[in-house]
């Protein structure tokens, strides 16, 4: 296989040794009841009629006032969507339902604890619920349209809830993972502004109460270190008027939500009308430098191209019972949990903790208990199901319709058992490829219309035009077995409108690669550089083998090799530090960690602990190293450049190649045989 030498160096090697697989047919059952059944919505969606294919999307929204431009590219390659165009998010997700529906269940929240019985929020509490947290953020926290509040919550149904009161007022919300540590949600903090911090006094995950509120305090301590001051920080309960966490409360900065809420009892606020241009959120992800890149997604072009995507791909009714397992915190949660299914008024299930508690078959029970027929999850989930539970389903009375993949390569084998075993042969299934930046999906089958191809997510979706260039800017051919860089031709209403506060990062990252013109205001000179490595079949399907720039994906989210490097700085001993991808049989790839010491230390299984403790301090859990491998040197080149490939080889177990023209090819042999003890 002919490897392009741009990937070479990177994770991008997973998925090429895979064959071509066997197309997999949807049932009759699943054609009947689809909401795309005929192929036309390919030519409606066809570049020729681009961009006005894209008011199909927008006309599933409810809009105050029409647009007047679909797409306005004067200010290139920040694309204007709809402009002209009033409209409010929250409307979309709620008030809009209650009509017809709002006795409908809108989000079930299931507490880990299983003791614990099941909510069942309907549209109507949604919406009292959404009111009066937006009238107390207005009014006790002075937030209105434009403001960015940092939200740091895990999975519960107060997390949607603030997005949604937020976006009702035109206030930007920024969610941070709730798993991440203080010192990331201050980053986010510092860098978007803001001046309030939504938090949770504690939560349920792996059998263990979590203390979270004591994340906040160390978010505004460094916040204000970083010349930004938080001055309010609102603090869900979970346990409404129940103490649970023994971090104490500052005075005239922490308040509970609760105490505060019996000011606003029945207190109701129009959504605000916003132009769809303007701001419904920012979801920071990792690059290749060390700072997270705030990606800021519109209100009227996301909104359409989630909704449009979740009725089409995921084949969403308003009757079904959805179930993205993602975490709110990631883009997929943002779409795809939250502002897609509620916007089709179907019912979105939030599940607090880890799906493999108690037990193996919790998942399963869930869906059983709550009658899912729509499920969503990872290859890295998939991976530990089946490790832990492989005839676990079948035990269980639930039937899927449609199963989704996300956030990373699927192997085949894995994606069979996906296929057979989780979904009982019932179910088809989509690999969705897509990224933070894009807001909904690129690349996936369309459910009832495409076969399912194992291992390839599939064509690009109905108006996304993909192309995969070499490094020279040549198209590379669909099969023509050749990998490459995976962009897309134009265009399209979920893409990020830009950086938060660095445009020039925006362009140099995403469109400066391939530009024909930088001058040019014609979207056809600018083609969107994704960042990853792909191949496509002779069919049109794409095989995505993973990203080409220094960022891994570890359980499918991205983690800057910088953002660890640079955290195991804050080790004074730390000297060099270099990060590897290592594939790993849950989580696809984990980080291994390289550090040679400053003279005069000794190593030590207390200092690589130390190192390890300090990266889970600084970025969280998700970011510890499999393994932290103290050297006496870094294998690097003449010119001093540390050699990751080398030190990738070794950890995988792989062929290191020649490494004679390296300034110390001896260290290769010493680091050799201290990975493989
Ligand atoms: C990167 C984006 C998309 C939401 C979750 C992650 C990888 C994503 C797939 C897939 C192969 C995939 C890519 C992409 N990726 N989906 N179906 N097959 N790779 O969002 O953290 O922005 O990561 O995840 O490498 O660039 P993200």
């Amino acid at each position: 296989m002919a490897k392009n030498e741009a990937v070479e160096t990177s994770e991008a090697q997973i998925a090429v040794h895979w064959q071509e697989e066997e197309y997999v047919y949807p049932s009759k059952e699943f054609i009947e009841q689809a909401n795309i059944k005929d192929e036309s919505i390919y030519e409606r969606f066809a570049l020729d009629n681009f961009p006005e294919c894209y008011t199909e999307y927008a006309d599933l929204l409810h809009w105050y006032k029409k647009w007047d431009t679909i797409l306005d590219t004067s200010d290139a390659p920040c694309w204007k969507w709809f402009v002209g165009g009033k409209i409010n998010a929250c409307y979309n997700c709620v008030d809009r339902h209650l009509e017809n529906n709002k006795n409908k269940t809108a989000i079930h929240f299931v507490p880990e604890p299983e003791n614990e019985r099941i909510e069942h929020i309907t549209y109507q509490e949604l919406y009292v619920r959404v009111n009066e947290f937006a009238v107390l953020l207005r009014d006790f926290a002075g937030l209105k349209a434009g403001d960015r509040v940092t939200l740091h919550m895990p999975m519960t149904e107060d997390l949607p809830i603030t997005m949604l009161a937020c976006a009702r007022l035109g206030v930007i919300h920024t969610k941070v993972f709730g798993g991440f540590s203080g010192r990331a949600c201050a980053d986010r903090i510092v860098d978007s502004q803001s001046r309030v911090l939504i938090t949770i006094d504690g939560y349920y995950r792996g059998g263990k109460f979590r203390d979270h509120k004591k994340n906040a305090d160390i978010a505004v301590d460094l916040s204000k270190k970083d010349g930004q001051e938080v001055d309010k920080v609102l603090i869900w309960q979970r346990y409404p008027g129940k103490k649970i966490s023994s971090t104490p409360l500052v005075n005239g900065r922490d308040y509970l939500v609760n105490d505060l809420l019996k000011d606003f009892r029945g207190k109701r606020v129009e959504p605000v009308s916003m132009p769809a241009e303007d701001t419904l959120f920012l979801m920071y992800t990792s690059g290749t430098t060390g700072k997270p890149k705030g990606c800021q997604h519109s209100i009227g072009g996301y909104l359409a191209y989630v909704t449009g995507t979740s009725k089409y791909i995921q084949d969403i009714h308003p009757e079904d019972v959805y179930w993205c397992m993602a975490d709110i915190g990631w883009i997929t949660g943002h779409s795809y949990i939250v502002y897609g299914p509620l916007s089709l008024c179907a019912s979105t299930v939030i599940y607090e903790g880890v799906p493999t508690y108690p037990d193996a078959g919790r998942a399963w029970r869930i869906a059983e208990e709550l009658d899912v027929n729509i499920f969503h999850t990872a290859p890295t989930i998939i991976r530990a199901l089946r490790k832990i539970g492989p005839d676990e389903p079948v035990k269980y009375n639930y039937h899927f319709k449609h199963m989704t993949t996300v956030g990373e390569p699927i192997e085949p084998e894995v994606w069979k058992w996906f296929y057979k075993v989780i979904g009982k042969g019932e179910a088809v299934v989509v690999d969705t490829w897509w990224q933070t930046e894009t807001g909904g999906f690129l690349c996936s089958t369309m459910p009832a219309i495409k076969p399912m191809k194992p291992g390839s997510a599939g064509p690009g979706v109905p108006g996304i035009y993909p192309v995969i260039y070499d490094e020279f800017g040549n198209e590379i051919k669909a099969g023509e077995g050749r990998a490459g860089n995976i962009c897309i031709r134009n265009p399209w209403p979920g893409a990020f409108q830009t950086i938060w506060g660095d445009r020039d990062r925006y362009i140099s990252t995403y469109y400066a690669k391939y530009c024909k013109d930088k001058n040019s205001k014609d979207w056809r000179d600018w083609p969107y550089l994704t960042g990853d490595a792909a191949m496509e079949a002779e069919d049109g399907y794409y095989r995505i083998l993973g990203r080409i720039d220094d960022v891994i994906n570890v359980s499918g989210h991205r983690l800057g090799t910088k953002e660890i490097e640079s955290a195991s700085f804050l080790v004074q001993e730390v000297a060099e530090a270099a990060v590897v991808p290592v594939a790993d049989e849950i989580k696809g790839v984990v980080p291994d960690l390289y550090i040679s010491l400053k003279p005069g230390y000794e190593a030590s299984d207390e200092l690589a602990a130390k190192i390890s403790a300090a990266i889970c301090d600084t970025i969280g859990k998700i970011a510890r190293p499999r393994k932290v491998w103290l050297v006496s040197d870094m294998p690097k080149t003449r010119s001093g450049k540390i050699m990751r490939r080398v030190l990738g080889a070794i950890s995988n177990k792989k062929a290191v190649g020649d490494v004679s023209t390296l300034a110390n090819p001896e260290i290769v042999d010493e680091i050799k045989k201290k990975v493989s003890s």
